[in-house]
C-alpha cells in the first residue's frame, strides 16, 4: 500500500513536491491506513551515469545537488517508507538511464541509499532478449544487496508473467498496461485478470496499476486519454467500483491521486478499515465470479471463516443484482442462511440460495458475510 507520483505528476515533480507529498500521507491519515511506501517514478534521474563511479544521477533541477537522499530521509522521518523507479530496458519509458547490465550496481546504490521499494519497468528492452531473465537479474541483485526491497515487477503482464514472478522473487507484478482515470480502463483491466488471480498469494501479488480513485480528471493519465470513454472521467460510483475490485483482487493498493488535495469523500474511501482488512487478508485467498451475468459478481474466502461479496452494476441505470449462492458452495439443506452486511452503508440482511441487491446505476455494493443458523 502506498502512493506512486505517475498518475497526477507525470514526470513534473521536485523535492518540496514529495515532501508535501509525504507530510499529506502522514497528516491526512493516508499512513495510519496502511500507505507506508511513498514511490517515486519515471523522470528522477538523468539519461547518463556518473563517468566516475556508474552510478545514477538524480536530476539536479529536482533534487539539489544531485543529492536525493535528503528528500528519502524525510519520507522516512515520516513513518513512511520509498519507493524508487527503474527498468529492465536500456533506458526508461521516459528515456532516462536504465538498469539493463547495471542491476547489482543499482540494487548495491538503491540500498546505500535506503530505498524500501523498487518499480523496475520494461520499455526498451532488447528485443531478442529474454524478458523474465531481465527481471531474475534484478531479483537476485535485491537480495544481496543487503537492504529488504520489496520488488515490483512492471512488466504489465508480458512473457505469462503469473506463471514465474513468484519463483523468481517478485512480490508484486503489474498485469496490464497504463490504466487512465475512465471506468472503461478499469473495468477493462480488473475483468482481464479475473481468471488469472489463481496465483494471488501471500508473497507476490498481482498489480493492477495505480489506482485512479479521486482524481476526478486532474492528472497527466487523464490527459493522455481524454476523448476515451466519451471524455469522462472517473465518477464518485466508478471510483467505489474500482477500490472494492483492487481490494478483492487483492491488488496493491497504491494511490495515483494528488493525496494533498483529493477531497475527504475520495480519503474516506481509499482510508476505510474494513475495505482494506479484505484486501489484507492473510490468507490471500483469490476472489472469483459468481454470477451468470457478465461475471460481476465476486466472492472472495477471509481468514476468518467469512467471505466478502461485491455486485457491481456497470449499466447507467440502478439494477437489481443477484447470484446463485449454490455457486460459493452454499446448500439450503444445510439449515443456514447468509448474514450480509454492507461494509459501505452498513445495513445488514439475511438471505438464502437467491440474493438480489439494488445497485444504483454505475456503482456497487460489498457485504462481508457469514453463515447463521436460522
Ligand atoms: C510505464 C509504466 C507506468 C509508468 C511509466 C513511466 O508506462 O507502465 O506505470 O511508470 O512507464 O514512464
Amino acid at each position: 500500500m502506498g502512493f506512486n507520483t505517475w498518475n497526477t505528476f507525470g514526470e513534473v515533480f521536485n523535492e518540496k513536491m514529495i515532501m508535501e507529498i509525504a507530510d499529506a500521507m502522514a497528516d491526512r491519515g493516508f499512513r495510519d491506513a496502511g500507505y507506508k511506501y511513498l514511490v517515486i517514478d519515471d523522470n528522477w534521474n538523468m539519461e547518463y551515469r556518473d563517468p566516475e563511479t556508474d552510478k545514477m544521477i538524480p536530476r539536479p533541477k529536482k533534487f539539489p545537488d544531485s543529492n536525493i537522499v535528503p528528500t528519502f530521509n524525510y519520507i522516512h522521518d515520516k513513518g513512511l517508507k520509498v519507493g524508487i523507479y527503474s527498468c529492465a530496458g536500456v533506458r526508461t519509458c521516459a528515456c532516462k538511464m536504465s538498469s539493463y547490465d547495471y542491476e547489482f550496481l543499482d540494487a548495491n546504490t538503491f540500498a546505500e541509499w535506503g530505498v524500501d521499494y523498487l518499480k523496475h519497468d520494461f520499455c526498451l528492452h532488447p528485443e531478442l532478449g529474454d524478458g523474465e531473465l531481465l527481471y531474475r537479474r534484478m531479483s537476485l541483485a535485491l537480495r544481496h544487496c543487503g537492504r529488504d526491497i520489496l520488488f515490483n515487477a512492471c512488466n504489465w503482464g508480458w512473457d505469462d508473467v503469473w506463471s514465474w514472478a513468484r519463483a523468481i522473487g517478485v512480490d508484486t507484478y503489474r498485469s496490464t498496461g497504463d490504466i487512465c482515470d475512465n471506468f472503461t480502463s478499469f473495468k477493462n483491466i480488473f475483468q482481464s485478470q479475473v481468471m488469472k488471480l489463481g496465483s494471488n498469494a501471500p508473497g507476490c501479488f498481482n498489480d493492477m496499476d495505480m489506482m485512479t480513485v479521486g482524481m476526478e480528471g486532474k492528472g497527466s493519465n487523464s490527459a493522455l486519454f481524454e476523448g476515451t470513454d466519451g471524455g469522462s472521467f472517473g465518477t464518485e460510483g466508478t471510483y467505489r467500483i474500482q477500490f472494492c475490485v483492487w481490494c478483492m483482487f487483492q491488488s496493491p493498493l497504491i494511490m495515483g491521486c494528488d493525496v494533498r488535495t483529493v477531497s475527504d469523500k475520495y480519503r474516506d474511501l481509499l482510508c476505510n478499515p474494513d475495505l482494506i482488512a479484505i484486501n489484507q487478508d492473510l490468507e490471500g485467498r483469490p476472489a472469483f465470479p459468481v454470477s451468470f451475468d457478465n461475471n460481476l459478481v465476486y466472492c472472495k474466502l477471509l481468514a476468518d471463516g467469512t467471505f466478502a461479496l461485491l455486485f457491481i452494476n456497470a449499466d447507467e441505470n440502478e439494477r437489481m443484482l443477484s447470484c446463485i449462492t449454490h455457486d460459493i458452495g452454499y446448500t439450503v439443506g444445510s439449515g443456514y442462511k447468509i448474514h450480509m452486511k454492507d461494509l459501505l452503508s452498513g445495513e445488514e440482511m439475511v438471505q438464502g440460495d437467491f440474493p438480489v441487491v439494488t445497485v444504483p446505476g454505475r456503482d456497487c455494493r460489498i457485504f462481508k458475510c457469514k453463515l447463521v443458523k436460522d
